[in-house]
């Protein structure tokens, strides 16, 4: 039984969906929205509550659909409204949540609205974007860099003025300094929210508002995220600015005006944590999920990531939920970034840890990176900056879902958008979910318990102090009933002894698979790599 007290995105499991990726039901080599429906029950199987979905809108597809032309309408290769609509309801009936992304900060550049701005300096729409005249020698505005690499100007030459692109020239951002860009983009949610959407997945937020006077951005310091991307600018001008906080508090005004528990979600790479959590609002009146990344870019190292794990728990503000993100569309596969061998370790920390867990498509079959050769790579960012191994297409290749030609993905012969992996003959779902001991059913496992004990979904945390290095323990307790979790960090057999919390306890499931028994506390053995979820006997005082 699900206890009463279950909130569904504060106790419950998103599971995103890259919809060019995860079931082609046409067969023109890319996913679709029938494609989801058609596997909504596999969906159900697996355990999850809710389903994040990348941008299905119409689009002109620069940057895969994080550039919107139509904010109110589907793109023709994912469906139409009718098939979104009977998504919703399915996916309803199943008792599953829908978040859609929305992208604020940038739309299409064949956005109506861009292509009247740019029509003349006296449009209407001229100030729903971002224009400036150059420099007096001709040059940019100001020294802005695009995060896709390259400056953040591009040159208009019929209006003789430069506009603002914080990605691509294709995604020219929006002026959100202007009331009617708030009010149409504010439509836009009321009419996804009209509709039935459970909640919002709001892009690159943090970008929105850019600082009102335009200066230079200063040199990007050393120790610098930005710097891995291979920005040479620390964008303080343009990233994280203060007035993003009333804009955000405006869109959650709009959300709770609805009944039903809509979600705001917010993209926030931050990494310092005073400034990540200012995203939940000083009200707790902002967003309920601002993305914590910590896990996309921690190694697989316990000490390193209890540190992290606690002082995120510290800086939580009160009554704020916590969440964690170990991979998704724009970061490396977490089978691949922490290693195959500690892929269902690095599941049970996602799925036990005290907040609410984002698994990315494929994650629960331990889908690694796919290396796309050179001629089949096609996201933007990665043919900018070939040399950074930021490219996002082997995170991104189609979901293998049997044995068939292209994984059951799209119908034999059909050249899918992305190759699929070599390995799709092994890691499909019909072949691990015929394995009792696949990854596939380790999750499935995993999230039965976690949606079946209040310990795990909504129970207390704490780390247990040990001592054996590359070990990491912590409780999870609710209801009088305490649960052990242990993670083996490393490739080889370690002895344990935790009676200081009991004599005994009852395994009720380990990452190397074996029934549930009763093991005694003050000698358990974790094999390499292994972890294990542990019921306590007894208390100790
Ligand atoms: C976000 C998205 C990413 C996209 C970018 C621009 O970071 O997650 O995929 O390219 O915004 O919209």
């Amino acid at each position: 039984m699900v206890s009463d007290s279950y909130l569904w995105w504060r106790h419950g499991v998103f599971y995103q969906i890259y919809p060019r990726s995860f079931m082609d039901s046409n067969g023109d080599g890319v996913g679709d929205l029938q494609g989801i429906i058609d596997r909504l029950d596999y969906l159900v199987e697996l355990g999850v509550d809710a389903i994040w979905i990348s941008p299905i809108f119409a689009s002109p597809m620069a940057d895969f659909g994080y550039d919107v032309s139509d904010y109110k309408g589907i793109h023709p290769m994912f469906g139409d409204m009718a098939t979104f609509d009977r998504l919703l309801s399915e996916a309803h009936r199943r008792g599953l949540r829908i978040v859609l992304d929305y992208v604020p900060n940038h739309s299409s550049a064949e956005h109506p609205w861009f292509i009247e701005s740019r029509s003349s300096r006296d449009n209407p729409k001229r100030e729903w974007y971002i224009w400036k005249d150059g420099k007096s020698d001709g040059g940019p505005p100001n020294n802005w860099e695009s995060i896709f690499g390259g400056q953040a100007w591009e040159w208009d030459a019929t209006t003789r003025q430069y506009y603002l692109h914080l990605f691509l020239p294709e995604q020219p951002d929006l002026n959100w300094r202007n009331p009617q860009v708030v009010q149409a983009m504010h439509e836009v949610l009321r009419f996804w929210l009209d509709k039935g959407v459970d909640g919002f997945r709001m892009d690159a937020v943090m970008l929105c508002m850019k600082h009102p006077d335009f200066p230079d951005n200063p040199p990007v310091q050393d120790q610098s995220a930005w710097k891995r991307i291979g920005l040479t600018l620390e964008p303080v001008y343009t990233v994280n600015r203060p007035e993003i906080h009333p804009m955000l508090r405006a869109f959650r005004q709009l959300l709770d005006q609805y009944d039903g528990d809509r979600v705001m979600i917010g993209e926030t790479w931050l990494f310092e944590l005073d400034e990540l959590v200012e995203y939940y609002g000083g009200e707790l009146d902002e967003f309920h999920i601002p993305f914590n990344f910590l896990g996309t870019v921690q190694p697989w190292e316990s000490g390193a990531l209890q540190a992290a794990i606690s002082a995120y728990y510290n800086a939580l503000p009160t009554g704020a939920a916590p969440n964690f993100v170990f991979g998704n569309h724009d970061v490396h596969r977490m089978a691949t970034r922490f290693g195959a061998e500690h892929h269902r370790s690095a599941g049970m920390l996602l799925l036990t840890l005290k907040g609410t867990p984002t698994l990315y498509y494929a994650d629960e079959l331990g889908m690694q990176d796919v290396d796309i050769p050179p001629a089949r790579c096609v996201d933007p960012w990665g043919l900018n900056a070939p040399d950074l191994n930021i490219g996002r297409d082997p995170q991104r290749t189609p979901m293998q879902w049997d044995r068939s030609p292209n994984a059951g993905f799209s119908p034999a012969g059909i050249d899918t958008w992305l190759p699929v992996a070599a390995d799709y003959g092994k890691v499909n779902v019909a072949v691990q979910r015929n394995d009792p001991e696949s990854t596939l059913q380790f999750y499935k496992a995993l999230l039965k318990l976690r949606r079946e004990l209040p310990a795990l979904h909504r129970g207390s945390f704490a780390f247990v102090d040990q001592t054996t290095p590359g070990v990491m323990a912590y409780l999870r307790e609710a209801d009088g009933r305490r649960l052990l979790i242990i993670i083996n960090f490393e490739s080889k057999e370690q002895q344990v002894d935790y009676s200081l919390l009991g004599k005994t306890g009852k395994l009720l499931l380990s990452t190397r698979f074996v029934s549930p028994t009763e093991v005694s506390m003050s000698a358990l053995t974790l094999r390499p790599c292994e972890s294990l979820l542990i019921q306590l006997m007894a208390h100790v005082k």
